[in-house]
């Protein structure tokens, strides 16, 4: 390589400085954007003594413990434990014996149109909603055909979508309403709990979770046939007669996840609330910033906050969402793009996607940026987050009024 190429090759990592540090970094140790919450102390030793002592290592005591207090919890018939929420969401689709096409959004973890393909029905996207992220139930209404066989709506970030609207449309249809609530245990609607709606409604307790189990999910129903099914379909397929009348999976939960989860029932409400109480905080000191949006929780609704999200609108903020991203790295706070790219441009949906336009889930997708949130976050560090985001504006404000007087 010559003198002149080595200087062209090193000058984008020098202009990268320029653009986004800061002199001496906000946080000076990395700031996790997720932090496992609701972790048991010595009570979960004692329980796993007693696993250990049973000899009965899963689907036993505690998983039937634990699927009765989540079934108490939501005010639902039917809680079937399972190893996670996307086996849950497979199982519960297979267990409705499903062809044809599943209308979902593309706004979402691919988790939830794995469990499409998984089940050899089609994914159909429809686009969200532009306050709540959640599918648009006008989307979904235009995405009908006379192959839709169901529909599957994911609660974004602990936010329930539109269940009335959603429900009308699956009952007018006859047709399922599958929920993925990965993200939404202890959310509700007008007091209704997220759990309680639509066919079946699946969650998850993996660590980035409110309710931790390590690996977990659940799948929640009032319709006792389809939990009868479910259960059959979480071991092989088996209902106990070694004779399968469907090809399930090993998709049990064990004693350890099951007791892990069942601890961390305690404080579940208060760690929501003090969860809200962060994000509140966060919109009240941001909210000044040009730019800046939040998703919107309906005023009847609570959310679980399992994320915290930001829409950053360049034009207004004179830097890209991919800009503070970096900046705010540089600052050590985790930062996140869910869920950039959306389902529908990542490789294994691209050619499936049927190409109708989605123009909320592009912008949602091209502008999101998630702050870290855990109830154990304290109004101090928040404000420090929040200190930081308005350093990078201040900064970004200085260089667009500098190139404009330079112009
Ligand atoms: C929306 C959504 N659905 C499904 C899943 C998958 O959950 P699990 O890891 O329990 O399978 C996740 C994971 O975070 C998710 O965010």
């Amino acid at each position: 390589m010559q003198a002149s190429d080595t200087r062209r090759a090193r000058k984008p990592v020098a202009e990268k400085h320029e653009q986004t540090s800061s002199a001496i970094p906000m946080f000076e140790e990395r700031l996790p954007i997720v932090s496992p919450e609701g972790l048991p102390d010595g009570k979960f030793l004692r329980d796993v003594r007693k696993i250990l002592h049973s000899r009965q290592l899963t689907n036993a005591t505690f998983v039937r413990k634990f699927e009765e207090a989540a079934a108490e919890y939501l005010n639902v018939p039917h809680c079937v434990a399972v190893s996670s929420c996307t086996a849950g969401l497979i199982l519960a689709l297979r267990a409705l014996n499903l062809q044809g096409e599943v209308i979902l959004p593309s706004f979402t973890f691919h988790a939830s149109a794995h469990s499409v393909l998984w089940n050899g029905l089609k994914p159909v996207f429809a686009d969200c909603d532009p306050e709540t992220f959640c599918i648009d139930p006008h989307a979904v209404r235009a995405q009908l055909s006379s192959d839709t066989a169901a529909i599957l709506v994911v609660h974004l970030f602990g936010n329930p979508a539109s269940m009335v609207e959603l429900q009308t449309i699956a009952s007018d249809l006859n047709i399922p309403l599958i929920c993925d609530a990965a993200h939404a245990f202890g959310s509700s609607i007008s007091s209704n709990q997220v759990g309680t709606f639509g066919t079946a409604e699946v969650f998850s307790f993996s660590p980035t979770k409110l309710l931790v189990a390590g690996e977990g999910g659940m799948v929640a129903t009032r319709d006792a046939d389809l939990a009868r099914i479910l259960r059959a379909a979480r071991n092989y397929g088996d209902s106990g007669n070694y004779d399968p009348e469907l090809a399930g999976l090993n998709a049990r939960m064990s004693e350890f996840h099951a007791a892990l989860a069942l601890r961390g029932l305690d404080g579940l409400d208060a760690r929501i609330e003090r969860r809200n109480q962060i994000r509140l905080h966060y919109e009240w000191r941001l909210n000044a910033i040009p730019g800046f949006g939040f998703q919107h929780i309906r005023p009847r609704n609570r959310s679980a906050c399992k994320d915290f999200a930001v829409l950053v609108d360049e034009a207004a903020f004179g830097k890209s969402r991919d800009w503070l991203v970096e900046a705010l790295e540089k600052e050590n706070i985790q930062v996140r793009r869910y869920f950039w790219p959306p389902v529908h441009r990542q490789k294994l949906y691209r050619n499936i996607w049927d190409k109708r336009p989605l123009p909320v889930t592009e912008s949602v997708s091209h502008n999101i940026l998630n702050l870290p949130i855990y109830s154990t976050l304290s109004d101090e560090t928040v404000d420090k987050i929040c200190d930081a985001v308005l350093r990078c504006y201040d900064f970004a404000k200085k260089r667009t009024l500098s190139r404009a007087q330079r112009a």
